[in-house]
């Protein structure tokens, strides 16, 4: 069985993934420490969502989705046969590129996995939508409104929505896979506020194909090409110090 720090929260170990006959992820080996801000950079088509939906079973939605390899949450490993996929999809939240709030009021789209999960009590629904749109700092925007539809606010805040919703589930890592790519330069920096800020509770991951972004707001950072994991390090090194002549090629734009 193989061993995890304390300080990490997923042990990926020989991960590799394919399509069908296609291999997409070839033998990728990494930790994802606690409470740190983890990029995932690399080129279109290179595996960094593939990745991601490992990481919480969304890949489970493949029908020709095949995996060998370890992935260890907190120590246990989630395609074990007694885990069930949907309460790590929940541990594990996930932001998407497009912001898709439900079609219900912008109160029902955060307290709707709360309320599946049994809580009905109004005040608690109450304090858990309220501090997961504090958290996601789009309260103070929305607090009068809370019954309107999503479809009154912009993009930037349709993904915040996003943000709270997931919060909302209480998890303990959030993936934000390219989340800022429908959104515009005031949104952008806003965004990367909040990830910022959820860093100390959470432990975060965020996957984007925008270089400077990821030097901004990551701690850890990988460099996915080809669906290796060419370089993963501390993200200072990875953009000043790369090892590896694929990974200076592509921070310093010449690949990609
Ligand atoms: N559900 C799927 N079924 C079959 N092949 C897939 C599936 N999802 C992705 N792929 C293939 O896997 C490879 C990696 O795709 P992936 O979406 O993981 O790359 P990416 O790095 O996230 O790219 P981008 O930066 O464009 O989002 C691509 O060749 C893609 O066509
Ligand atoms: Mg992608």
């Amino acid at each position: 069985m193989p061993q995890q720090s304390n300080l990490s929260t997923l042990h990926i170990s020989e991960l590799n993934v394919w399509y069908g006959k296609n291999q997409i992820l070839k033998n990728l080996t990494f930790d994802v420490l606690s409470k740190q801000v983890t990029a995932f950079i690399g080129p279109s088509n290179s595996g960094k969502t593939t990745l991601v939906r490992c990481l919480n079973r969304l890949n489970d939605l493949s029908v020709d989705f095949r995996h060998t390899g370890n992935i260890l949450f907190k120590g246990k490993n989630i395609y074990a046969s007694k885990i069930n996929a949907s309460e790590i999809t929940k541990q594990i939240g996930m932001i998407f590129q497009k912001p898709i709030p439900f079609s219900k009021s912008i109160y029902d789209n955060v307290a709707y996995g709360v309320r599946i999960d049994g809580i009905k009590d109004t005040i608690q629904l109450d304090d858990i939508v309220e501090d997961s749109l504090r958290k996601a700092q789009l309260w103070d925007e929305v607090c009068d409104n809370l019954q309107s539809s999503p479809d009154i606010l912009s993009n930037g805040q349709q993904q915040q929505l996003c943000v709270a919703r997931a919060l909302a589930g209480n998890p303990e890592v959030l993936i934000f896979d390219e989340p800022c790519e429908q959104l515009d330069a005031t949104e952008t920096p806003k965004l990367e506020a909040i990830v910022q800020s959820l860093k100390t509770q959470y432990t975060l991951i965020f996957v984007t194909n925008k270089r400077r972004q990821a030097a901004r707001v990551s701690d850890v950072a990988g460099f996915l090409c080809c669906g290796e994991l060419v370089e993963f390090g501390q993200t200072e090194q990875i953009f000043t110090n790369p090892k590896d002549k694929r990974t200076e090629d592509y921070v310093t734009g010449r690949l990609g």
